[in-house]
Formats: structure tokens, C-alpha cells, sequence
């Protein structure tokens, strides 16, 4: 492997993706967005399509020599396309932000009403938020979850699209974990006169993998990112209706991004004909069964667990049954080797920083093989650690159990190197 070169080339560097190797190695990700990729992902992402530049699109580039290029983003698009039954796909985009943004540039005008989930409800910074791009150019409001069954409130939704009018109304979510109800959304979209968009960023492998309804049967626009459930290349995609099409393409380039980036177009290519096997569908299905085991066996142990369940490959915890908050949570646990991530919780009495919630996601773990008596442990395993958080003898007892049961369960056949990380 490259890195054994890098070891002598660049030792500052070769030590801390080493490092890193080790991390993920020996811990256990819970962390919902996160997740493993195939060698073959990593190879197409490392490979000598990094070289190369290819302003524009296939057939139709500004750059010379990009006859193999072109047939790679083909291969891509088309794929993307057979996967999740589009008309029409770009797979251009950095970043699932960069999707969505492309989508806003070629469809709205700046000042125009956008109709999206609320952060703190479960949406993303990008479907409005004041702190990001979306929320500077454009109008934006939000539609939220009821407080009694803390799933969407989509009564609310229509009330706030009739008042508003939005030119677009956003669906998708990064911390909701119950399905989505694509058609009442569509209805609503409908009656306003709106463009319909679904970020599927976080359930896209279940979609592909048909576990979980496709929103492309009844959105304009679909975005993903292409990590996440769908375990591929760092970036995004944007699925539409063909009359869209090219103006999706164009503000994609030369709207807000420059060259494509091949290595990357290779990796989603190849992470979609990945998710086009049985082995793929199994996984995604083992999925969404570990989330409910942990999350069943959490709620057990006196958590309460937000809307009461989950149809995806994560849910949320409310922490404030056991008097604590998600910060305390988050670091508690990763000081035994569990990464999780503090999570807003709908109503939450507490700020960003803190809040109240934690987000648990199973991708990463059942990408390494994890069944039903680990997922099991797991939940001991957070419990325990959670409950004695003050008590060192008991996290350092947790901390070795974890380490053995990621050695159970190894993240590559390959290891890097058989040389230890050189010394700082
Ligand atoms: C729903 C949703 N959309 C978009 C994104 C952003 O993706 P990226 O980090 O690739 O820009 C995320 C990332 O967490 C997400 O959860």
C-alpha cells in the first residue's frame, strides 16, 4: 500500500493516518453518518483519476483527454439512475450541501421562500439554516414534529405552506428516525405550487436498497450525500426529473463548483453497483434490525428513546430520565472507545452544546458484521458507562471489553502496514 512509501515520504502524516486506522479500528462508531467503505471504494478514491481535470460534462468537456473520464461519470450517472429508479442524475456534487445549494441556485431565485425542517427538530444546517448559505440567500421557514408523537407535523407543514407560499418545500433529515411521509408532502407541494425536494442524505442505502420508501417517485429534486447508509465516496448527487436536468447541470458547473472531482465520481460509481447486490440489501436490512434491537434494549434500561422507536439505522436518546446531558454522554462515552455524537432532542431544554439527546446510528457497526448478541452487549456496554461514569475501575472495564469486541470484528481484511507508526 501507498502508505508504506508515505512512512519514509511524509512521516508526520503516514503516523497520523495510521493512528486513525487504529482508532476506528478499536472503538465502536455509533456515530449515525458514519460508516465503512469497501477496498475498492478506497482505491477507485485514491487512484490516478485525482490527476486529472474535466471541467464540464461527458461528451462535452473543456478540457482535452478525457476519453476515460467521460465513460467513468457515464457509468456513474447510469448507475445512479438504475439504482434509485431517476430520470435523470448529476453526479457531480462535493458535498451533500453542495447538492442541495446546487439545487436552490438552478431552481429559485435569491429572496425566494423555502418551506424546511427545523435544525433542532432533526432537519440540516442546509435546508435554511441561518448559519448557512440557505438561510442568507434565501426566505426560509420551518415545519417541525408534534410534541405528543414527535414525528412530523404534517398538518403544521400545510398550514405554514398555505400561509407562506414557499417556491420549495424541503423533506430529509440528519436526526429523525421514522419514516417520511413523501406523498402528503407532494400533495402540499402541489397545492402551493411549490418544487418538492428530498435530501435523502442519511437513508439513501436503505432506499436503494429497498428497506425504505423511494422519495424519487414523488420529489422534483432528490439529493444525497454518498456516505452515510450508502457507504461510498465522499460527496454527493443530485436526482431529478429530465426536465430539470440541465439546470441542475449547470449550477453545478459553472454554477458553484469548478472541476469534478474524478477519484471521488469513480468511488460513488463504484459504491452503486455495491449497493445493487443481495449482500448489499441483506446489510441495509440488518441495518435497520440492529437499530431497533439497541434501541429496544436502551429503552429497557429506563432511556427514553424519541418518537419511541426508529425505521431507520438510528434513533435518539433522551437523557433526561437519567439526569444528564448529552455532552456528559458523549464524553463519558467516548473516554471507553463508544463515538456517538450529542444531539439536539425535539423541545430541547438546552442549548446546541450541551443539549439533552444523544444520536445513535448502527451503519458502521453492522458494516463490520455485528449481529444481534453484540448490539446487545453494545447497549450493556453504553449503560454501564453511562450509570458509572464517575467510577474509573468500572470505565476502565468497559474500555477493555470494547477493544475485544472490535477485535472480533476486524474493518479490513488488509492491514495498512505490518510497521507500528513511527515515533513523533
Ligand atoms: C440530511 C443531510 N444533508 C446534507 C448533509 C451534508 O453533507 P456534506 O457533509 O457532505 O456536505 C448531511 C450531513 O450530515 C445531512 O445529514
Amino acid at each position: 500500500m501507498a502508505i508504506d512509501k508515505m512512512l519514509t515520504a511524509d512521516p508526520e502524516i503516514a503516523r497520523e493516518i495510521m493512528k486513525e486506522l487504529a482508532r476506528q479500528n478499536e472503538k465502536i462508531e455509533l456515530i449515525a453518518s458514519e460508516n465503512l467503505v469497501s477496498e475498492i471504494v478506497m482505491e477507485a478514491q485514491g487512484s490516478v483519476l485525482t490527476n486529472k481535470y474535466a471541467e464540464g460534462y461527458p461528451g462535452n468537456r473543456y478540457h482535452a483527454g478525457c476519453e476515460h473520464v467521460d465513460v467513468i461519470e457515464t457509468i456513474a450517472i447510469e448507475r445512479a439512475k438504475k439504482l434509485y429508479k431517476a430520470e435523470y442524475a448529476n453526479v457531480q456534487p462535493h458535498s451533500g450541501v453542495n447538492a442541495n445549494l446546487a439545487v436552490y441556485v438552478a431552481m429559485l431565485k435569491p429572496g425566494d421562500a423555502i418551506l424546511g425542517m427545523q435544525l433542532d427538530m432533526g432537519g440540516h444546517l442546509s435546508h435554511g439554516s441561518k448559519a448557512n448559505i440557505s438561510g442568507k440567500f434565501y426566505n426560509c421557514s420551518f415545519y417541525g414534529v408534534s410534541r405528543e408523537t414527535e414525528l412530523i407535523d404534517y398538518d403544521e407543514m400545510q398550514r405554514l405552506a398555505r400561509e407562506l407560499k414557499p417556491r420549495m418545500i424541503v423533506a430529509g433529515a440528519s436526526s429523525y428516525s421514522r419514516r417520511i411521509d413523501y406523498a402528503r408532502f407532494r400533495e402540499v407541494a402541489d397545492e402551493v405550487g411549490a418544487y418538492f425536494l428530498v435530501d435523502m442524505a442519511h437513508i439513501s442505502g436503505l432506499v436503494a436498497a429497498g428497506v425504505h420508501p423511494n422519495p424519487v417517485e414523488y420529489a422534483d429534486f432528490v439529493t444525497s450525500t454518498t456516505t452515510k447508509t450508502i457507504r461510498g465516496a465522499r460527496g454527493g448527487i443530485i436526482l431529478c426529473r429530465e426536465k430539470y436536468g440541465p439546470k441542475i447541470d449547470k449550477a453545478i458547473f459553472p454554477g458553484i463548483q469548478g472541476g469534478p472531482q474524478l477519484n471521488g465520481i469513480a468511488g460513488k460509481a463504484v459504491c452503486f453497483r455495491e449497493a445493487m447486490t443481495e449482500e448489499f440489501r441483506d446489510y441495509a436490512a440488518r441495518v435497520i434490525e440492529n437499530a431497533r434491537t439497541m434501541a429496544e434494549a436502551l429503552q429497557e434500561k429506563g432511556y427514553r428513546v424519541v418518537s419511541g422507536g426508529t425505521d431507520t439505522h438510528l434513533f435518539l436518546l433522551d437523557l433526561r430520565p437519567k439526569g444528564l446531558t448529552g455532552v456528559a454522554a458523549e464524553e463519558a462515552l467516548e473516554s471507553v472507545g463508544i463515538t456517538v455524537n450529542k444531539n439536539m432532542i425535539p423541545f430541547d431544554p438546552e442549548n446546541p452544546r450541551v443539549t439533552s439527546g444523544i444520536r445513535i446510528g448502527t451503519s458502521a457497526m453492522t458494516t463490520r458484521g455485528v449481529g444481534r448478541e453484540e448490539i446487545l452487549q453494545m447497549a450493556e456496554l453504553v449503560d454501564r458507562t453511562l450509570v458509572n461514569r464517575d467510577k474509573a475501575d468500572v470505565l476502565e472495564g468497559v474500555r477493555d471489553e470494547v477493544v475485544r469486541l472490535c477485535r472480533r470484528f476486524p474493518m479490513y481484511d488488509y492491514q495498512f502496514s505490518n510497521q507500528e507508526p513511527p515515533k513523533e
